[in-house]
């Protein structure tokens, strides 16, 4: 028997909001998506006035203001894994990539516009340290600069060296040594501490790995060139 145009109206209904629920329901068991941004229709009858489905970039948290940029850093994990940089969603160094390296990995980032300018691995345990002296001291003004280590980032490392990530707000550098752990974002002519930093000391009491701390991961959201 045909269905009545009311009771196929009904049936349109019904599928529409069931169609509704599964998608609800499969974007819920999706990971990663960020729920809170998600307006959920009120249940029958209702439209839904607005689906809007942000992610932040880089997948941070929550999003960063306007004027700030977002940055995800992550150092290696022992000599394993490499480290890896996220900036305004744009990953600059990661081992997919295939562009990190054992030692430092550097990034250098205009502070205004957010674009890359540079990127280098540098080899703290067997390579030659003035070049990364070099780099840092040509380093442009008003330039992001953003670091990550990656299994022994002290071996080679000098006062000459540590004394310019001082400059570039750096809390740790002086102190950094044979497989540390570190991630920092600094700045050309920052004129205090950067409050983007994490150290940690390979210590044999407390390491993660056999000979290596913990990976360290840092995320934030860092003010367009305000300094
Ligand atoms: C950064 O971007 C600004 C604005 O486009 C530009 O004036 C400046 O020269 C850039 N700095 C570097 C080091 O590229």
């Amino acid at each position: 028997m045909a269905a009545s145009p009311r009771s196929a109206g009904l049936l349109r209904l019904v599928a529409f909001v069931f169609a509704l629920v599964t998608t609800w329901i499969f974007i819920r068991s999706f990971d990663g998506f960020n729920m809170k941004t998600i307006r959920l229709p009120r249940w029958l009858g209702s439209v839904p006035k607005e689906i809007r489905v942000v992610k932040t970039k880089c997948g941070l948290n929550k999003p960063c203001p306007d004027n700030f940029f977002a940055f995800k850093l992550s150092s290696g994990a022992a000599n394993v894994v490499g480290p890896s940089m996220c900036f305004e969603n744009h990953v600059i160094m990661s081992p997919v990539k295939n562009n990190v390296g054992r030692g430092l990995n550097i990034a250098l980032v205009n502070g205004t516009t957010g674009t890359v300018l540079r990127q280098n691995s540098f080899d703290m345990y067997s390579g030659d340290p003035t070049l990364l002296e070099k780099f840092l001291k040509e380093i442009p003004d008003s330039t992001l600069v953003l670091v990550a280590s990656y299994d022994d980032p002290g071996t080679k490392m000098t006062d000459d060296i540590r004394k310019l990530f001082t400059n570039l707000g750096s809390s740790h550098a002086k102190q950094l040594g044979f497989r540390d752990s570190w991630v920092f974002l600094g700045a050309k002519d920052l004129k205090s501490k950067s409050p983007f930093e994490q150290f940690l000391k390979n210590d044999p009491n407390s390491n993660k790995y056999e000979g290596w701390p913990e990976l360290l991961e840092m995320e934030g959201c860092v003010p367009r060139k305000v300094f």
